[in-house]
This record gives structure tokens, sequence and C-alpha cells, in this order.
């Protein structure tokens, strides 16, 4: 679908209001940098005028209707998520659009956000049973070692520098308990055909960020965790490549011979 709902919304609207010359412009530009998430008073406001949720409106303006319930059915299916999960992590939810149905399928005893927006992660541990953990943008390290049983981000290593990326990464790896599971999703090169390519350039966004999937797969692999699927979304303007790892210690590669990136880390 080529105009979002936004922009049909915004064309409806300044179709209506043209005789009193005025326009009505977005104020949520496509080059925010990322560490500005979108604001929160204004998204609850617009959410409400529309009357939906915060997370219906989320998916209407910024994803597509459907794809989250898409994406948390294929991860029900592939087993990254499911009931008796206890303790689970995620790293950014933002506006918890991911949150309340993770909440749902697994109803964990303890589910803790890393969050750098102070006023989403308020209003996340407001309205859920979420713990919010102190947030350095950078580690999760309030958690133990080998604790959770799920570690989740959506949109997140798509669009935060690398190092911070990586440093989750490891932290991830760090606290997911032998036998857990982590889901991701990255901008690789097999979510960036040419077409969508070009989307992006004419989106004149400046948040996405570019991750190699074999290397992430080595990387996790090198700590003894085996991808377990992949799978795209739609977004936007193109769409995004989710990776699900188990925790899987006794497949892990030789400390002696770290994984080499491009070698096949499974199958
Ligand atoms: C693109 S949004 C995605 C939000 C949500 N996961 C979703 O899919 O709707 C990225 C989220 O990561 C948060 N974030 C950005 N940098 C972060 C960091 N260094 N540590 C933790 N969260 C961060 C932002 O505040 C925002 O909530």
């Amino acid at each position: 679908m080529e105009t979002s709902f936004k922009r049909r919304m915004l064309n409806l609207a300044n179709r209506l209001i043209r005789p009193l010359h005025i326009e009505i412009v977005p104020s949520m530009r496509a080059d925010r940098p990322v560490d500005e998430y979108i604001p929160f008073h204004k998204t609850a406001a617009e959410a409400k005028k529309a009357g939906l949720t915060i997370p219906q409106y989320i998916e209407a303006v910024y994803a597509g209707a459907g794809t989250i319930q898409e994406t948390i059915d294929r991860l029900a299916a592939s087993g990254a998520i499911c009931a008796g999960q206890k303790n689970i992590c995620e790293v950014g939810p933002g506006s918890g659009r991911y949150l309340e149905h993770v909440l749902r399928v697994c109803q964990p005893e303890h589910y803790e956000i890393y969050e750098t927006a102070a006023d989403w992660r308020d209003y996340l541990a407001a309205t859920y049973p979420v713990v919010a953990q102190p947030c350095d943008g950078r580690t999760l390290s309030a958690t133990p070692d080998a604790s959770m049983d799920l570690v989740h981000a959506h949109r997140v290593y798509n669009t935060i520098p690398l190092t911070l990326t990586l440093g989750y990464l490891f932290e991830t790896m760090r606290i997911t308990r032998p036998g857990g599971m982590v889901v991701l999703d990255i901008f690789s090169g097999e979510s960036l055909d040419e077409p969508t390519a070009r989307k992006w350039v004419e989106s004149g966004a400046l948040f996405p960020k570019f991750l190699d999937k074999q290397y992430v797969i080595n990387l996790f692999a090198s700590q003894g965790f085996r991808l377990v699927d992949s799978f795209f979304i739609g977004l936007q303007h193109g769409r995004t490549e989710y990776l699900v790892f188990e925790n899987a210690p006794e497949e892990a590669a030789p400390a002696s011979r770290p994984a080499l990136v491009g070698e096949p880390a499974f199958g």
C-alpha cells in the first residue's frame, strides 16, 4: 500500500480545511534522530482523537494493519514465544505494541523492559505489569546472567548505532538462560532488495541501520545460540528481517575456533 493511513487522513483533513487557506503538515519527520522516539503525549492525543488505542494507532500510522499479529503468530509458531516463559526481557519496547501481545501469550511471572524514552517507559510501567529497569542505553546490567526465558527487541537494532547494537547483542546472550529464546529484527541485505532500497531513499529516512544477517548468525553461534527461524515483516517503506535464536550451548562453536563470517552456522 503506497499511501499510508496517516497520509490519507492528512489529505482528507487538508481538503476539508482548504477554504481556510491553511494546511496541516506532518511533524514526525522521517529524518528525526533515533534517540528522539515519537513523542508520547502527542501520540497518545492523536490515538485518542482517532478512537484507537496507542498500539492500534502506531500500527495504522507506521506499520500496516495486521503486521503485529502476523509477527506474533509467526513467533508463536516457531516456539519463540509460548505459555510458560516465566522471565522475559524486552529492549526498546517504545509504545508497547508487542509487549501487550507477548504478555497475553506467555503470561510471565516477570517482564522487564529497558527503554531510554522516559515518558514511554513511565507510561508502560504504569499501564502494564512490567518492571522498568534502569536503562543506561548500552547494557542490561540490572539483569543476572542466564536468567531470562525470552529476550526480545523489535525495530531497535535496525535503528540504533552499531556499537550499541553489538553491546546489546552480547548482553542479550549473557542474560538468556540455556534453552531460552532470543527474538530480534534487522535490516539485512535480504530485506533491502533494489526496489526496497529505492523506497528508503525516497522516504528521506536517516535512521535505518544495516546489519549482515550471516554475521549476526555467526556471532550468536559463537556463543552457543542456533538460528531456529527467520522471516520478513512488511514496514511502511520496506521490510525487516526477524531472526529467532535458541540458546543451545551443546552446539557452541569450539572456543579455539570462532565461527567465521560467511560460514553457515546451522543446517
Ligand atoms: C523504532 S522504536 C521501536 C519501538 C518498539 N519496539 C516498536 O517496535 O514499536 C526504537 C525504540 O528503542 C528505544 N531506544 C533507542 N535507543 C535505545 C537504547 N540505546 N536503549 C534502549 N532503548 C532504546 C526508543 O526509545 C524506542 O522505544
